[in-house]
């Protein structure tokens, strides 16, 4: 008989923390991790052999779904090359060639594996082009798990609105002292932003801020407000820098600051970039993307860093996205997906709204509207959203739990509009079961 999912757990436990290697690979809403036997396409098989449509897509690295032809054959490339390890290859340069062609800020890149590597190379550049120490950051969003930055982000309701005071700490291990460097303020408040830049520019190397605040709630910019933060931060001397590993090509190929028509000093894309595989990277002015060694004298270096296989899946991922069927796929199934979901949010009248941008969602409970920062979040429910994945799962449907938060969703370009439909279908069922819970 085939092991079941709590089987595995029992047994990973034992070599594993947790039975996992990503505290957040805990799905909490269905008791255990989601053993993993096979992806194709859209679909994922656990090992119990049961088989679900995926709107996890790899917290936002599936673009392109599993086992896609494009990066099959990359990965039969990197294979015939000998993988090449810490070498530079013509590759390499392809691909960054790519990247600065597609992402307006982009002059120069550099590659790495993973997000939250890619903020703490970037902020590093960031305070020795301005020798300044402080980063202003904004409530709600996400930029890694490391020292710098994972702090004053998410703070609990009950540290907020302490939060300014004393920027919360997201984990034990990270030293009080971390927080001396950290000024989290609101997102789409201008007043805060001016409040905050006249009290600390002289002391703030950076602002970082994701764009489209997919981390918590799926907030947008309110029109005008990042044309603001563009404005001011350029005025008091600080680098603006828009964190895209989430939002970059979930839309276009030029990330959200292409589709706000606002662009940063500096960035860090990634996830999707990848096909599957890891791969992030900084980009930026070359004024500040030059003070990395060994042209300046900022130091970035590591033995995995670029390694040729993600290069040729990226190079993949940016040949099959520059396509012309790509970006009007994706949106036809971001409409489809959409006016399915409006409608049975009005059918039932639920107390819910689905933000979006792209091909990546929230699930926000507790109000009707978009929330427009972080704290409108606070009325979400995260023991009915454990209900809502765990009845999803059980109906062959896939969202992953992050602590039942309001977080983020979405397809790949290999979902299909059937795929949509029962998705949708799966939804309306649970939706209706929790229909007094979610308007309670
Ligand atoms: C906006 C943003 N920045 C940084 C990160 C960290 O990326 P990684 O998990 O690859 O370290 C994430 C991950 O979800 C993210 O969404």
């Amino acid at each position: 008989m085939a092991k079941t999912l709590l089987d595995q757990f029992e047994l990973a436990k034992k070599s594993m923390p947790g039975g996992v290697n990503s505290s957040t690979r805990l799905n909490r809403a269905i008791g255990v991790p989601f053993y993993a036997a096979e992806g194709k396409g859209s679909h994922v098989r656990s090992i119990e052999g049961k088989d679900y449509i995926d709107m996890c897509c790899a917290h936002g690295a599936g673009l392109l779904g599993f086992a896609h032809p494009a990066i099959n054959e990359a990965l039969q490339k990197a294979m015939s090359l000998g993988y090449l390890n810490s070498f530079e290859t013509e590759f390499h340069e392809e691909l960054a060639s790519k990247v600065c062609k597609a992402i307006p800020c982009a002059e120069r890149v550099r590659f790495c594996s993973s997000g939250s590597e890619a903020t703490m190379h970037l902020i590093r550049a960031c305070r020795a082009y301005t020798g300044k120490k402080k980063i202003m950051r904004v409530e709600g969003h996400f930029h890694g798990y490391h020292e710098l930055i994972y702090i004053g982000g998410q703070p609990p309701k009950d540290k907020f609105p302490d939060n300014r005071v004393k920027p919360y700490i997201e984990s034990p291990g990270i030293p009080d002292e971390f927080a001396e460097f950290i000024i989290p303020i609101p997102y789409n408040d201008p007043f805060a932003l001016e409040q905050a830049i006249v009290e600390h520019g002289h002391e703030t190397a950076v602002l970082i801020m994701e764009p489209v605040n997919y981390n918590t709630g799926g907030i947008k910019p309110k029109p005008g407000y990042l044309e603001l933060v563009r404005k001011l931060t350029a005025e008091a001397g600080i680098v603006l820098f828009f964190d895209e590993i989430q939002s970059s090509f979930k839309k276009s190929l030029g990330g959200a600051q292409k589709d706000f028509g606002v662009t940063p000093d500096v960035c860090t894309i990634g996830k999707s970039l990848g096909g599957g595989l890891p791969l992030s990277a900084f980009c930026g002015k070359s004024e500040i993307m030059d003070l990395y060694q060994p042209v300046g004298k900022v130091q970035h270096s590591g033995t995995f860093n670029a390694h040729l296989v993600p290069v040729l899946a990226g190079l993949a991922f940016m040949n099959e996205a520059e396509k012309p069927y790509f970006y009007p796929k994706l949106q036809e199934l971001e409409n489809q997906f959409h006016n399915g979901i409006n409608q049975i949010i009005e059918e039932y009248d639920l107390n819910m709204v689905v933000p979006h941008h792209g091909a990546r969602f929230n699930i926000l409970l507790g109000r009707k509207t978009e929330a427009a920062r972080y704290e409108e979040t606070f009325c979400h429910n995260r023991e009915t959203m454990f209900k809502f994945i765990k009845g999803c799962f059980d109906r062959g449907v896939y969202f992953h739990d992050y602590g039942g938060g309001p977080a983020h969703h979405g397809y790949s370009i290999q979902h299909t509009a059937q795929d949509i439909d029962t998705v949708l279908q799966v939804m309306e069922e649970v939706l209706a079961d929790l229909r007094e819970e979610i308007n309670g």
